[in-house]
């Protein structure tokens, strides 16, 4: 039989997974792209590794890499890859980071594997396919109300939006059983998907954060938009991803704050 595009990335992520275990027991050598944003010798090994692999596999496709080395193509197919997502979580030795890639076909993704080495967590999606973790159909949860919701957002590396996004934190926190800042956006969304969390938002995310995990929301019954409430678009910079039943209540939320802030004369930006 032959190998779907999904089978060949889990192989590659499994990969690329151990890889980051070898490189978590030993010491590293941290650098930094800008303040606060990390980058150690394992993002770019994992990420060679996945780039030589999807090159052999795929020549044609195109390649969008977090550390820079993928390809342009003229390929409706082009590959999102993030070789570490939650990098800052690594080089503290706080164990929740992964391996994501993402295919989209004219800019739609189709397909998504997430893959976390430290729980050995596999969560894969094809579009119209359903959503998985370790071959186990997943679902979102059913909570319906945002007060009984666990929610999780995230803050960029560097300074834009932060002060915009701890205010949506803190009217979200009285608002829900509480939000989790754990550290990496593609297993936010799985978790999500998975029903482990109701909702997740972040407000400046690059388009291989999010290419698999929109995904595997999606298969799994959420919704996923902007937080304005508006069609998602994986090149743009927020995400608003949720079980779909609190995602009009949250929406709202949203625009509540929006408002507040403009009617104090702040931006959006600051
Ligand atoms: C980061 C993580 C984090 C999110 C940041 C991302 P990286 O990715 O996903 O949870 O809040 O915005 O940049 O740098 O660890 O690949
Ligand atoms: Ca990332
Ligand atoms: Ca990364």
């Amino acid at each position: 039989m032959m190998e779907s595009y999904l089978d060949i990335a889990v192989e590659i992520a499994h990969e690329a997974g151990a890889l980051l275990l070898q490189f978590s027991q030993q010491p590293l050598e941290i650098s930094y792209k800008r303040r606060s944003d990390l980058v150690t010798e394992a993002d770019r090994r994992s990420e060679a590794l996945i780039v030589e692999r999807l090159r052999a596999r795929f020549p044609k496709h195109g390649i969008v890499a977090e550390e820079g080395g993928g390809q342009q193509t003229d390929s409706e197919y082009c590959w999102y890859v993030d070789p570490l997502d939650g990098t800052t979580n690594f080089a503290h030795g706080f164990p929740v980071y992964c391996v994501t890639l993402g295919l989209a076909c004219r800019g739609e993704v189709v397909a998504g594997v997430v893959y976390d080495p430290t729980r050995e967590e596999l969560y894969t999606a094809e579009r119209g396919s359903g959503a998985y973790l370790h071959g186990q159909r997943i679902q979102v949860s059913k909570t319906a109300q945002l007060a009984e919701g666990l929610l999780a957002t995230g803050f960029p590396p560097f300074a834009r939006n932060h002060d915009l996004n701890i205010e949506y934190y803190f009217r979200f926190t009285k608002l829900s059983h509480g939000i989790r800042r754990a550290g990496s956006a593609a297993l936010d969304l799985c978790s999500v998907a998975s029903g482990r969390f109701d909702a997740f938002w972040e407000l400046k995310l690059n388009p291989w954060d999010k290419a698999a995990g929109s995904l595997l929301v999606e298969e799994a019954g959420g919704r996923v938009t902007d937080v304005r409430g508006e069609r998602f678009n994986l090149l743009g910079d927020d995400i608003f991803a949720s079980n779909g039943l609190v995602h009009d209540e949250m929406c709202q939320v949203f625009t509540e704050v929006l408002a507040d802030r403009a009617g104090r004369g702040a931006g959006i930006r600051d």
